[in-house]
């Protein structure tokens, strides 16, 4: 996209930087896991070559201009008013959540996640001994809702339940209706809710996102890692009212140790925050623009897989029920046909089979690629199929 004073276009070789997505195979498209193929904001690049230049880079402590920045952040986007003394700092929001299950939870106890969703939520649990309870979402005419008579009979099992929101990998932003049931359900069945945020400033240009309400019985999980292309500074904050549910998180991701700042990380956040919001707009024009590029092409080229429609994420949710392949052939399929990495759908649950997940946050030429590849491998699977 031209005529902005970012450069979304250019395709940057990540090769041979230890890259997880892209030092995998070599000739391979990956567009699998959530990290974007776009350099960050000059703001960012900026402040790190700032603090590399200072040539000792010991351990370090979280400064307080990086909760200042959190709090600007979520007062000037969201309306949300958070206290200094309200938040503890992560290495990510995964640490922090493994840290809750194990401080809330007891072994053996089942912890509720709306499926399909985020597949680290699953090993999370199952990892440190709980059971998983899947309230799965309804799938209706393309668009996924809530089954809040199962959510409420579901939510009398456990303590504690993980919400997505917006959804990975359904792009969905839930409603300002459907947080406040979801809120009331936990208040009467007194479970704690953990809102894993990480997603939220990456909705459709204009599209409001409606934040989980701040209550007793809420953590809100948020980092600037996803939206800024950060995720490898590890960093995330959680922020609850509740000071006694704080104090136990804080107690328990000091036993885990996962509370510590590295030393590059305050840099990236703050400077994320604090000067990057017009990097951010532009960055949001580019994906909206990239999913209009894939919803035109899958009608025109290749009906067979519908795009579910969504107004958030750069993770575009396929449906290829029309094709009959499960999804984890469907993928290895495309992979090794074509060399395009995309998500099984079954990663993100079992009702998650029918489909695939695909990244878009790529330039445009790397989408094109992506789009053809998979073109190619459907109708050489189709080619395969009819022998
Ligand atoms: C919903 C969700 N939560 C958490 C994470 C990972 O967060 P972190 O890297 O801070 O552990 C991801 C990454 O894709 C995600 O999609």
């Amino acid at each position: 996209m031209k005529n902005t004073e970012y450069d979304f276009e250019s395709v940057v070789d990540r090769k041979d930087t230890d890259c997880l997505k892209w030092d995998l195979f070599d000739d391979e498209v990956p567009m699998w896991v959530a990290d974007m193929d776009f350099k960050v904001a000059p703001q960012i690049q900026k402040a790190i070559q700032k603090r590399a230049n200072h040539p000792i880079y010991g351990y370090t402590i979280v400064p307080d201009e990086l909760f200042e920045a959190y709090i600007n952040w979520w007062d000037s986007n969201y309306n949300l008013k958070m206290s200094r003394e309200d938040m503890a700092y992560s290495t990510g929001v995964m640490p922090s959540i493994s840290s809750m299950i194990r401080c809330l939870t007891d072994e053996n106890d089942e912890i509720l996640i709306q499926s399909p969703v985020y597949h680290v939520f699953y090993y999370v649990i199952e990892d440190n001994n709980r059971k998983v309870l899947e309230n799965e979402l309804i799938y209706e005419d393309g668009v996924y809702k809530i089954d809040f008579d199962d959510l409420d009979e579901k939510l009398s099992r456990v303590k504690l339940m993980i919400l997505c929101n917006p959804q990975n990998p359904v792009g969905k932003i839930w409603s300002e209706e459907e947080l406040s049931r979801i809120s009331e359900l936990c208040k009467k069945h007194d479970v704690i809710l953990i809102a894993d945020e990480i997603h939220c400033d990456l909705t459709d240009p204009g599209v409001k996102y409606n934040p989980f309400e701040v209550n007793d019985n809420v953590i809100r999980c948020i980092s600037p890692s996803k939206s800024f292309n950060i995720a490898g500074f590890q960093s995330s904050v959680v922020h609850t009212i509740n000071n006694e549910l704080l104090e136990k998180i804080k107690t328990q991701m000091h036993v885990d140790s996962s509370d510590s700042c590295n030393v590059f990380a305050a840099a990236a956040v703050i400077a994320a925050y604090n000067e990057s919001g017009e990097w951010l707009s532009q960055l949001k024009k580019v994906i909206y623009r990239n999913k209009q590029i894939v919803k035109d092409f899958l009608a025109a080229e290749l009906p067979v897989i519908k795009l579910v429609e969504c107004d958030a994420t750069y993770l575009l949710w396929l449906d290829c029920s029309a094709i009959d392949v499960n999804s984890k052939i469907l993928s290895e399929f495309l992979r090794s046909n074509q060399g395009l990495f995309l998500s099984a759908g079954i990663d993100f649950g079992e009702c998650g089979d029918n489909f695939l997940r695909m990244n878009i946050a790529c330039p445009e030429k790397l989408l094109i690629d992506g789009l053809q590849r998979l073109k190619g491998g459907i109708i050489s699977l189709n080619n395969i199929k009819q022998f």
